[in-house]
């Protein structure tokens, strides 16, 4: 297993966001988690990538337990995340940005940039603009851009489609796929279920801090009580 999260507790102050979440990430896959607002899916994935401490439980990535590796080490190890809101630097380039994901690394990005402008060519036509003045989509491209700059094993991508029109969702739906293809195993937290539960193998329902269910992906979309609460209602809506 690539990644395994064993009955983790996150807590911010004494309020305990993540109660006991459990979930396993294999090599090559795209796994998602899904649920409302406030079920802790950014907090999981901050706290894989050491943005949070975790109570008690543990994490395993490669074969090595991670769970008290400070970030940057661990983003060196092979966890790369684009955050929750993007957080692309204003007044930075776009190729700028991108370097910074390259930041803990030694030697030539030259190749992996020629890497991202291929997968995101709208990047490499605005190569020179701030980062501040590009749109929603293609901001979340640059930050998508400059998580693939770390070279990860797993890319974490905190709601990608938010806030982006149709057009644009299925677009980065499409390269999340096409970066998976190309041999990076992806972890997708996402509101939009329909659409995650669509591309992903595996996937986790969290609730309330705690995983509700796990199932092949396939079989959640078609799952009576997942389609009442994550994807408007009954079988056949689409
Ligand atoms: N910085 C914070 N301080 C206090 N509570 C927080 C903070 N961030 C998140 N929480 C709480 O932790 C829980 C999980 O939040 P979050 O992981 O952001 O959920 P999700 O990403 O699924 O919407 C929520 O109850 C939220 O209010
Ligand atoms: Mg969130």
């Amino acid at each position: 297993m690539l990644l395994e999260i064993n009955d983790i507790h996150v807590h911010y102050g004494k309020i305990e966001a993540i109660k006991g979440i459990s979930l396993e990430v294999a090599e090559g896959e795209i796994v998602t988690l899904i649920g409302a607002n406030g079920a802790g899916k950014t907090t999981t994935l901050k706290t894989i990538s050491g943005l949070r401490t975790l109570t008690s439980g543990s994490i395993t990535f490669d074969g090595t337990d991670i769970s008290r590796l400070p970030g940057h080490k661990r983003v060196l190890a092979g966890i790369g995340q684009a955050p929750e809101g993007r957080g692309v630097f204003p007044g930075m380039t776009v190729t700028e940005n991108l370097l910074m994901g390259a930041y803990a690394r030694k030697g030539d990005f030259g190749k992996d940039l020629d890497e991202v402008f291929e997968l995101f060519p709208r990047l490499a036509e605005r190569r020179d603009q701030a980062g501040g003045t590009m749109s929603g989509g293609e901001q979340q491209m640059v930050a998508i851009g400059r998580a693939l700059m770390s070279r990860p094993k797993v890319l974490l991508l905190d709601e990608p489609s938010m806030g982006l029109a149709p057009k644009l969702v299925a677009q980065i739906f499409s390269i999340i796929k096409e970066i998976n293809d190309r041999g990076t195993t992806v972890l997708l937290v996402e509101q939009n279920a329909q659409q995650a539960l669509q591309l992903a193998h595996r996937a986790y329902v969290l609730e309330t801090g705690r995983v509700v269910k796990s199932a092949p992906a396939a079989d959640l979309l078609h799952d009576p009580q997942v389609r009442e609460a994550y994807l408007g209602g009954e079988l056949g809506a689409h």
